[in-house]
């Protein structure tokens, strides 16, 4: 089988995890490089995590670190809903501080993208500054990626905003770079992953089925970006859900851009379903997830991590 070649750009994060560890063991993904950037928490913590997840895994892969900050704004975590350092709840290894890569995450990603023989896919599932800094420093990165599947933005409503999801408002100016890039975006958004639910019953089952299982069911029991008893939310594992089984959702192409300048509006995501700016379509949108297919799909890729 050949591999598809991956780079994740990331901020861990408890969903982040569970999302690394089934793109890392799934025999479909090669992932090249693993790169930080500030979001749910600082730069030090995330990339701290990275790398303790990376020695509990068992997996070395490089690792990159990116961006402290967004573009323009300061910083505003999501330590809230991750636990003050990220992912609290499960008592990790040591960080593994070997696999950390003398290079600047978008330097790295610059590297590894045009070394590659095959086109990249970029899986960010953070927000999104490391990956406008490449494509405003490095433009001639675009020939050889295939494609962003990314998980940000909102259909819908949001998450840090009325209309904003936090991927995106946490860095507005970095997602309008990326879908003004002319790359093929595939947007998984907050509304999908409001029904890629894991249930208690999951849970528990993934609680035996190894070490994964078992580091998922302590973090779920802390994550408070859903709640344990009435179903938690993967959004992260959306995406990685859309590259290994696109089947699972309803797909529209759509022009995408972010309201930058809105007094309440700002980080939002404009889907224009209908055409009203007379756009060429510059993303294909995951509209709708079956909740069920997910939900058997999580668990079967969790069951094939240590
Ligand atoms: C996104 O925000 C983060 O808190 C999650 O890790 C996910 O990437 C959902 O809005
Ligand atoms: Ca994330």
């Amino acid at each position: 089988m050949t591999k598809r070649p991956i780079i994740i750009d990331t901020d861990p994060g408890i969903d982040d995890a569970l999302a690394i560890a089934i793109a890392l063991f799934a025999e479909e993904l090669d992932v090249k490089l693993i790169t930080t950037v500030a979001g749910n928490v600082c730069l030090e913590h995330v990339t701290n995590n990275m790398l303790k997840l990376l020695n509990f895994l068992g997996k070395d892969i490089p690792v990159a670190v990116g961006a402290g900050k967004p573009l323009i704004e300061e910083l505003v975590d999501a330590s809230n809903v991750h636990g003050a350092t990220g992912m609290e709840g499960f008592d990790f290894p040591e960080p593994k501080t070997e696999l950390l890569v003398d290079e600047h995450a978008v330097t790295a990603m610059r590297r590894v993208i045009m070394e590659s023989d095959e086109p990249i896919t970029l899986v960010p599932i953070a927000p999104l500054t490391n990956i406008a800094l490449l494509l405003s420093m490095y433009p001639e990165v675009k020939q050889n990626i295939k494609e962003i599947v990314m998980m940000g933005g909102s259909a819908g409503r949001g998450n840090k905003g009325v209309m904003s999801e936090f991927n995106v408002a946490t860095d507005p100016e970095a997602a309008k770079i990326v879908f003004d890039s002319g790359i093929p975006i595939v947007m998984a958004g907050l509304d999908v992953g409001w029904k890629a639910l894991v249930y208690p019953e999951d849970s528990e089952k993934m609680l035996k089925m190894g070490k994964t299982g078992e580091m998922a069911y302590c973090l779920f029991k802390k994550y408070r970006g859903g709640s344990f008893n009435t179903g938690l939310k993967m959004y992260d594992s959306c995406a990685i859900a859309y590259l290994l089984c696109p089947e699972m959702y309803t797909m529209e192409e759509a022009f995408v851009d972010v309201e930058l300048s809105g007094s309440m509006t700002r980080g939002c995501t404009v889907v224009d379903l209908k055409n009203y700016l007379h756009q060429t379509p510059n993303a294909k949108v995951c509209m709708d997830i079956d909740g069920e297919k997910f939900r058997a799909w999580f668990l079967e890729y969790v069951g094939k991590c240590i």
